[in-house]
Formats: C-alpha cells, structure tokens, sequence
C-alpha cells in the first residue's frame, strides 16, 4: 500500500514508544510498511531510516524516552524544507510520514505539508500547552513525578522546619505548576500566565508559620519571572538557540529566605520529570494516538495533526497547534489559589 515514516522531534516525553507502537501496529494493519526516521528531522535529512514490525516495537510500551531518538535539528533552520528530505524519502519508498513533536516540530511537519507531503502531526509535551487539544502525553506523568516529589519533600521540610520551593518545568506555561501543587496540596504556587507578587507570597507563609505550620512548600513554574531585585540577568541557550530555563526557584527562595529569615531549601526537578515509564493514563492516551495517526494516514489526510476533544479523537489543522500555545485557565488556577497559606 505504501510506506509509512514515523519520526519523533523536540524534547523527549513519557508515551512516545507508545505511540510509535501504535502507529507500527494499526500501520501494519492497514496494509502499510512502516520505518522509523532517526533522531528526528536529522534523521530525515541524512537518510537515518530503520524497517519497523511488530516485533521490533514488543516490549517498549512502558519504556521511557524514545527507540528511535531525537533532536533539535529542523529542516527550515538547517535546511531547505522538503528539498532536504526528498533523497531519504524516495530511496526507502517513503510516502506518507508521522511526525511525533511539540510546536516547533509540528511548524516543520506543516511546511513539509504544505510543500506537498503527507504528514499526520501527533502533539507531544510534558507541558501540555499545545493549542487545539485538550490534552498532551506525558503531561500525567510529568504531574505524577512532580506531586510524588512535592509529598517527599514536604515530610523532610516539616521535619526541619523549612521553607522549600520546587520547581517544575513547563516553558512559558503553569500546567504542571498548577496540577501538581493541587495535587500535592502546595502552600502556593506561582506560574507564568499570573502575575505574582513575592510581598504576599512571604506573608502567606509568614502567617502559616505564625498559626503553627512548621513548613511550607511553594511551587514554582520555571518560567516564571525572578521577584524584583533578584534578577541576576542571565539567560542561557542551548545550542540550537532556544532559551534554557531553570533556576528562578533560587531567586524565589533567596527572596522569601531574605525577608522572612525561615530557612528555605530549593529543589529544580528538572528533567527528571521526563523520563522513566509513563503512567497508566499517558500510555492509553499515547497509543490511542498512535493508532489514530496511522487511521488518518490511511484516510490519505494531510497537514492534520490528531488531537484530543473531550473523549473523542479528531483530526485538526496543524496550523492550529501553532497558531497559539495554551495557557492556565483563570478558574483552574483559582483552584489551586483555594489552598494557599
Ligand atoms: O518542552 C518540554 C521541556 O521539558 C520544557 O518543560 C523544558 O523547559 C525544556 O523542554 C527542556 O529542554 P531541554 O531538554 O533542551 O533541556
């Protein structure tokens, strides 16, 4: 019938050899071949292909990171679209891909589409900020990691009287902030999408300790901005040139420590929060979308990338995903605003 690609990009996130098994098995079922591009775009790009059966994806459900890598690497910035992948895709017969990727990937599968290949996009990120689905994998697992790490610490922080800010990954956005400080009962919670103001973040915690707390724990998204007079002015990029966050939460802490004199600990939990085996939920959803990605690819739908809307799976443009990146709603936050103090 053809050739299926599936290919994973950006980030890696817990669920993305569940997807790529379901992609392999519903493929299979339709009649296709299916080969597995390396690295993500490098793959592509550099003729980096594997054959994929069902017997090379047994086993790798609850398997952390991805069989097939990735990278950072994007045919429009080091490249020229699909003028740099059509060696890879004619010499192995390629004629329909599945591009596993947060925002900047599926940008990339869009250019590619609307070049005139078929892509399916599937929206992966433990940040769950992707517009045009309700949900992204890896998310639940990413949360589970955080409050498991948000009830250990507590313990220890009760233990010594302390104050301990965590951090927890997220980009521009407090989806995993919000979550797991609801989860794990934080005494606040700051995120990017809201403002903050570290007088009253002191204060609650100075009246939780005055009423007999003996600790607190504050949940800090990592990218959010240092309180005011502790910006030290560095901002880090990797080597593709996107910003690397991570350590607001020393600026958090330096503030409350400064004025309160509690003693106050930081922990950035950093990539932790990706990796290892997804949680029950993340694998249904990952495979549900694997499958569906290979359903639509079958469909001969292009430029679509399979998103979640209530309990259903739909195609939608990928131009929605990029148009926007999803924030906190108000009311979700005001949730968590409930528990503070
Ligand atoms: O987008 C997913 C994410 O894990 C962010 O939450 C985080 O800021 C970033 O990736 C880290 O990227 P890297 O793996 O390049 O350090």
């Amino acid at each position: 019938m053809g050739v299926v690609g599936v290919l994973t990009g950006g980030g890696d996130c817990p669920g993305l050899n569940a997807v790529i098994r379901g992609v392999v098995c519903r493929a299979e079922e339709h009649g296709f071949d299916v080969v597995g591009i390396r690295d993500g775009w490098e793959g592509l790009m550099t003729d980096r292909v594997v054959p994929l059966d069902r017997d090379d994806v047994r086993g790798i459900l609850g398997r952390g990171g991805t069989i097939l890598g990735t990278s950072r690497m994007d045919p429009y910035v080091h490249g020229d679209g699909l003028a740099s992948c059509e060696k890879t895709l004619n010499s192995n017969g390629i004629d329909r891909i599945v591009v596993v990727g947060g925002d900047g990937t599926l940008r990339s599968a869009m250019g590619l589409a609307d070049e005139g290949l078929h892509v399916i996009g599937v929206p992966k990120t433990i940040d769950n900020d992707i517009a045009g689905t309700d949900v992204t994998f890896g998310f639940e697992t990413a949360v589970q990691i955080a409050t498991d790490a948000i009830d250990r610490l507590a313990t220890t922080a009760e233990a010594h009287n302390r104050v301990v800010v965590v951090e927890v990954m997220g980009r521009t956005k407090g989806w995993i902030a919000t979550h797991a400080g609801i989860a794990g009962g934080a005494d606040y919670v700051i995120v990017p999408e809201f403002e903050y103001d570290i007088d009253e973040v002191v204060n609650t915690i100075r009246s939780r300790h005055r009423s007999g707390r003996r600790y607190s724990i504050v949940v800090v998204g990592e990218g959010i901005e240092p309180p005011p007079g502790y910006d030290t002015g560095e901002a880090k990029k990797d080597a593709f040139g996107f910003e690397r966050l991570g350590g607001v939460a020393y600026q958090v802490a330096a503030a409350i420590e400064d004025q309160t004199n509690f003693e106050t600990r930081v922990s950035v939990l950093g990539h932790i929060q990706r990796g290892g085996t997804p949680v029950a939920s993340d694998r249904v959803l990952a495979t549900r979308l694997g499958v569906a990605a290979a359903d639509f690819a079958a469909k001969d739908l292009s430029n679509v990338m399979v998103a979640v809307r209530g309990t259903e799976i739909v195609p939608v443009p990928i131009q929605e995903a990029c148009a926007d990146i999803r924030g906190v709603p108000e009311d979700l936050f005001a949730t968590a605003r409930t528990f503070f103090g």
